[in-house]
């Protein structure tokens, strides 16, 4: 409540931003975690702004999620552009196909009048798998598009829910603990201090690549991932982030 009688939403947002040095902030009002009609306001407040950032010509790569979901759901339909390519971040997540990367990249493609390429590489493979499969002409491919995207729009999520999603071991999970992992973004698993401490054997976008994106647009909203979206945006500086009104203030608290 303090947060509310000193400060509009847009002071929040302005907040938020200086904070964790991002690009720009969008704050849904409402709380996701009382109401799930808030996530559907998140999803439309994203996809609007990625609607106006995206031109002719764009490669924009694009992770999973139910939250990412919404956004490509509420997408409108642009006719003002074109030869846009949609690809997925990174290979599959081993998810229910409606929220699959590669699921929403094409559903995406379609809302942009343009193409995508999918990548069918499934999580936790072994290092000589990983690299077999990175020879082969047509993953090639789609992995040098991936590594192209100026644009990138990924969900967040806590680092042991998505070690348990993505079917780590106790072994693992335990080690990902030991590091001080808290959040989760495109594979890379971030502690406290916003370092990357372990990485999700996959093919596709990387840490590297976020620093030379023009634009990564992360949604994510409810208290239960503020550590999580703080660990994973700090000092992000082409970054923008959507969140609710619940995030946002807890944020606020821990700054
Ligand atoms: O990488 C993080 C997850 O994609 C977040 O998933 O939107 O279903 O909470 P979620």
């Amino acid at each position: 409540e303090y947060v509310h009688e000193i400060k509009g939403l847009s002071d929040v947002e302005q907040a938020i931003k200086e904070a964790l040095n991002l690009k720009d902030v969008i704050v849904v009002s409402g709380d996701a975690d009382d109401d799930v009609t808030i996530l559907k306001e998140l999803g439309k407040s994203a996809a609007n702004y990625a609607k106006n950032q995206i031109k002719s010509g764009d490669i924009i790569a694009i992770t999973g999620g139910s939250t990412i979901k919404q956004v490509v759901d509420s997408f409108p339909k642009m006719n003002n552009i074109k030869d846009v390519l949609v690809v997925p971040a990174r290979g599959g997540m081993g998810r229910k196909v409606e929220t699959q990367s590669n699921s929403l990249a094409a559903r995406l493609a379609e809302r942009l009048n343009g193409t995508y390429k999918l990548l069918h590489v499934p999580e936790n493979l072994s290092n000589d798998i990983l690299q077999t499969l990175t020879r082969q002409k047509g993953i090639q491919e789609v992995i040098q598009f991936i590594h192209k995207a100026n644009i990138l729009i990924y969900g967040i999520g806590r680092a042991d829910k998505m070690g348990l999603k993505r079917g780590l071991s106790q072994e693992q999970l335990d080690r990902l603990e030991e590091l001080g992992a808290v959040g989760e973004a495109f594979g890379c698993y971030f502690d406290e201090d916003s370092k990357v401490v372990w990485v999700t054997p996959t093919l596709g976008i990387n840490i590297d690549d976020i620093t030379t994106l023009n634009l990564h647009i992360a949604v994510a909203a409810g208290k239960d991932k503020v550590d999580a979206i703080i660990a994973t945006e700090f000092g992000k500086k082409n970054g923008v982030l959507v969140t609710d009104e619940g995030a946002a203030k807890k944020i606020m608290e821990k700054l």
